[in-house]
């Protein structure tokens, strides 16, 4: 079952480039070259009638959440709130019947996420859900799903369930901006090609070499107490989840935070013991670039030993400020978080397997959170 694989979370990262192609199967219109989601053909018309979407979620889901905002709004121009299930479900929330709710979810159990739906369902809202099991609560009690067709999740850890419901969002970005009007034909055509490019740079990380430098770089990291992680614009949300991952299984501390919330209060904590990784890839990311390399500089004249993700534009750039540089290959900035994760979930695979960890399912977490 595990393919060979030590645990199900380093099959289920090495297993990606596989299933993300896996969820762009049937999503792309073989006449037109558009993108498509079928499921949601029923209601898209009240989608792109929205007042606003609400996106509502937990964990990993709710980082996927945070891109889906930056993908829904910077594409679609729709407006986009971004909601922990946990917080929008007691905080007797306003919901109009021209609000549309997604919730993102995994396994389709998460009891917070659930009542989100019950609560935007009651409220007469759209309810749409990006799922992975089929046939779950959330799959059944929402009005159209979307299902993300990367196969079970074992690892509690969530890896390809993310990047499932990274690309998703993706899809519906672009075909919402599509719709409306905001991205031409031209544009769209050639999203959909930069999207279906995306499982063949995943693969391209995934290569013996840069799962040596990674292990490599893992065991000099095993004995870090504490990790900083930053990133900006649509990395801001890869910083948050690569925290969450290192946390999760290897049960050291981490934070992720805004590159440039930097110096609002976490860079009092650096020094020479504290590894920072920073997401700075440079091609297409001409505005962020600059200014996450300055908050590098920043992290260097402190002491702070940075592990600086990048691509081949700022290889060479970084190497004179980085401890380490790991190249991920270009892309667009809104395609980014897809690349740009992946080096991060397998830095705290290692980490965790360097611990002795119990890597597939870490104390006191559960795959499918079905309490409040
Ligand atoms: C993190 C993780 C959790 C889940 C969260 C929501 O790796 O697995 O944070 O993301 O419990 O679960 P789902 O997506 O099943 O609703």
């Amino acid at each position: 079952q595990k393919n060979g694989y030590k645990h199900f979370m380093l099959k289920e990262i090495m297993e990606q480039p596989k299933v993300l192609r896996e969820c762009l199967r049937s999503r792309i219109n073989e006449q037109t070259g558009f993108l498509q989601l079928p499921s949601l053909d029923n209601v898209m018309d009240r989608i792109l009638a929205a007042r606003r979407i609400i996106i509502c979620a937990c964990g990993t889901s709710w980082h996927s959440g945070l891109v889906g905002e930056y993908l829904i709004e910077g594409l679609g121009r729709i407006p986009v709130e971004v909601e922990y299930a946990s917080e929008f479900r007691y905080r007797s929330p306003l919901l109009f019947k021209d609000d549309v709710v997604i919730v993102t979810s995994q396994s389709g159990e998460t009891a917070d996420t659930l009542e989100a739906i019950r609560i935007a369902n009651k409220a007469g809202a759209l309810t749409l859900g990006i799922v992975n099991v089929v046939g779950s609560s959330i799959a059944r009690e929402t009005s159209a799903v979307v299902y993300l067709q990367v196969g079970p999740e074992i690892g509690v850890a969530s890896t390809k369930a993310f990047t499932g419901q990274v690309l998703v969002l993706t899809m519906l970005a672009v075909i919402l901006g599509h719709r409306n009007g905001n991205i031409t034909d031209a544009e769209a055509l050639d999203y959909a090609r930069q999207v279906q490019e995306i499982p063949d740079k995943v693969a391209e990380i995934l290569t013996p070499e840069n799962l040596a430098s990674l292990k490599r770089l893992s065991a000099s990291l095993r004995y870090a107490k504490n990790f900083l992680y930053l990133g900006r614009g649509f990395n801001f949300p890869v910083a948050l989840e690569s925290a969450l991952k290192l946390k999760e299984v290897s049960y050291v501390h981490a934070e992720g935070y805004p590159a440039a919330e930097m110096k609002h209060g976490p860079i009092s904590l650096i020094d020479q013991q504290m590894p920072v990784c920073v997401i700075a890839p440079k091609r297409h990311h001409e505005g962020n670039y600059e200014k996450v390399r300055s908050n590098i500089q920043e992290v260097v004249a402190r002491s702070g030993n940075v592990i600086a993700i990048t691509d081949e534009d700022g290889r060479a750039d970084l190497a004179t400020l980085a401890e380490h540089v790991m190249v991920v290959p270009s892309t667009a900035e809104w395609l980014s978080p897809l690349v740009s994760c992946i080096p991060l979930q397998l830095l705290s695979y290692w980490i965790a397997d360097y611990r002795g960890c119990e890597i597939d399912s870490p104390r006191n977490l559960a795959k499918s959170v079905t309490v409040e």
